[in-house]
């Protein structure tokens, strides 16, 4: 009796230590099965890393919704709008005007969109951090400068309070939903369509709007791509680098001012910690991969980036940003922003700048500790130690602090992995009941225009 005692004793003492990995692989199951795609992952063992990009340009890889069950999932997560969200908008005339108004708001001079960004978390920091030690969520904490941050690039003028505040809660709801730690919110997300309607009503966008989509389709456009995605990518990116950093006070230490050495930072964060774990594609031809195997026409590919990032690289599961300083550095199996070929992030650019600002002011004011396990999905929002500079702590209270962390962490990650399962397969069930993808273009071709519904016929008329 004594023995089974102990036996369930070292199970649950042991849990933080299997269980999230177990239930995370679960999920990946649940997923798969309830989408019931035929789905392709890349890389694998007939196409190898070295012909993943390959694949990934390829002409025929171009579909982005229409064919795949797993759209329905995504469009339930990114709601409202999704069908006029960049990502998911089929090749065409529409793409084209969407994806060049995104780039016109991202462009700017470098050194705007460096103090613009800096400014930002200056203030959310005057607000957050008062205290000699703040103990924060990193995610928390870089949302509402995110917020200001891209409010402010798209309107011109700084971020009220209430509009920072449903951006937040916009944004936060998509995120908790993507990883599975909440379920969606649409009346929460419905606050901010009509806070934008009227704010884009009374003018003064820094850029004209994409003239192929509806007023709505316009707003529900700002508020998928500037409101959701943008904030939710930065905060997610900021977190990485801010716990790589409180997870490794020697490379902290080194960044003071130097830029080069931050390229590397990010560079070597953004290839263990990718923002994307999968990206999909449906095949809208064939494409031949060698003489016998051919995948054929709404194949639904799947892009694992931090399988990709983990090949071709000296030790990949060590964090360390020199590999990047080595003379002639290969750029291949690192791809942070997707491939150039096919509709590679269009924030590419302004994404380091604006990251190596917010980092430096960080910086400036606080040192970071951290012994959260630091995962790509971050579902922990990133527990965090701040200590301001100007009132360091004695290292015996820090490591106090430190140890009640670690315990408080480990059994946060087995509760929330239980919670992520279950809330993943209510949404998974969810959204296939829905069909949002599915329904939207049973009536709508790929460039947005009402398909003709066949003519109800006599019998119907008459039931
Ligand atoms: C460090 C920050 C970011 C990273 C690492 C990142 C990464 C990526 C990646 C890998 C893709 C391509 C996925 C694919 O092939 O399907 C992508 C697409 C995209 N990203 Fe980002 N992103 C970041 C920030 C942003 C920001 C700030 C915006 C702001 C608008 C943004 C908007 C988009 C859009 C609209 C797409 C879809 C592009 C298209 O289909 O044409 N991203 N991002």
């Amino acid at each position: 009796m004594w023995v089974t005692g102990l036996l369930a004793a070292a199970v649950v003492l042991t849990a933080p230590r299997w269980l999230p990995a177990r239930v995370v692989a679960l999920r990946v199951k649940v997923f798969e099965k309830v989408n019931g795609d035929n789905v392709v992952m890349f890389p694998n063992a007939d196409v190898g890393p070295d012909r993943f990009e390959e694949v990934y340009s390829h002409p025929a890889a171009n579909g982005r919704s229409r064919g795949a069950g797993l759209s329905d999932l995504f469009w339930y997560w990114l709601s409202p709008g999704p069908e006029v969200h960049q990502e998911h908008l089929e090749a065409g005339p529409r793409y084209d005007d969407v994806a060049r108004t995104t780039r016109a708001f991202l462009s700017g001079p470098g050194d705007e969109l460096s103090e613009v960004a800096a400014r930002c978390t200056g203030r959310v920091f005057d607000e957050v951090v008062t205290r000699p030690v703040t103990l924060v969520r990193l995610r928390d904490l870089m949302m509402p400068v995110w917020a200001e941050y891209f409010y402010e690039l798209v309107f011109g003028e700084p971020c009220p309070r209430e509009a920072r505040d449903l951006i937040v809660g916009h944004a936060d709801d998509v995120v908790k939903a993507l990883k599975c730690t909440g379920l969606r919110h649409p009346a929460r997300r419905a606050r901010l369509t009509r806070y934008l309607t009227r704010r884009v009503a009374a003018g003064g966008l820094r850029q004209p709007l994409p003239a192929t989509l509806s007023p709505t389709e316009q707003v529900h456009y700002l508020q998928g791509t500037f409101f959701g995605t943008a904030v939710v990518q930065m905060s997610d990116a900021m977190v990485h680098v801010l716990l790589a950093l409180a997870q490794h006070p020697d490379v902290a230490a080194r960044l003071a001012g130097d830029d080069r050495y931050f390229a590397h930072v990010l560079d070597e964060t953004m290839r263990l910690y990718p923002l994307f774990g999968i990206a999909h594609r449906i095949t809208t031809g064939e494409i031949p991969l060698d003489e016998r195997t051919t995948l054929p026409a709404g194949s639904v590919l799947c892009f694992s980036y931090p399988d990709y990032h983990g090949t071709g690289h000296a030790r990949p599961d060590v964090f360390d940003p020199d590999r990047w300083a080595q003379p002639g550095v290969r750029r291949s199996h690192h791809i942070p922003f997707g491939v150039a070929a096919n509709r590679p992030c269009p924030a590419w650019r302004l994404s380091p700048i604006a990251l190596r600002a917010a980092t430096g002011e960080v910086l400036r004011r606080v040192t970071l500790h951290s012994t959260v396990t630091h995962t790509r999905s971050l579902p922990s929002r990133g527990p965090c130690v701040l200590v301001r500079v100007d009132e360091p702590l004695p290292s015996r209270r820090l490591a106090a602090l430190g140890a009640y962390l670690r315990v408080r962490d480990r059994w946060e990650d087995v509760w929330r992995s239980v919670v992520q399962l279950v809330l993943g397969t209510v949404m998974v069930l969810h959204a296939n009941r829905l069909r949002l993808a599915g329904r939207y273009f049973d009536t709508h071709d790929n460039h947005g225009r009402p398909v003709r519904q066949e003519p109800p016929s006599n019998q119907e008329i008459t039931e």
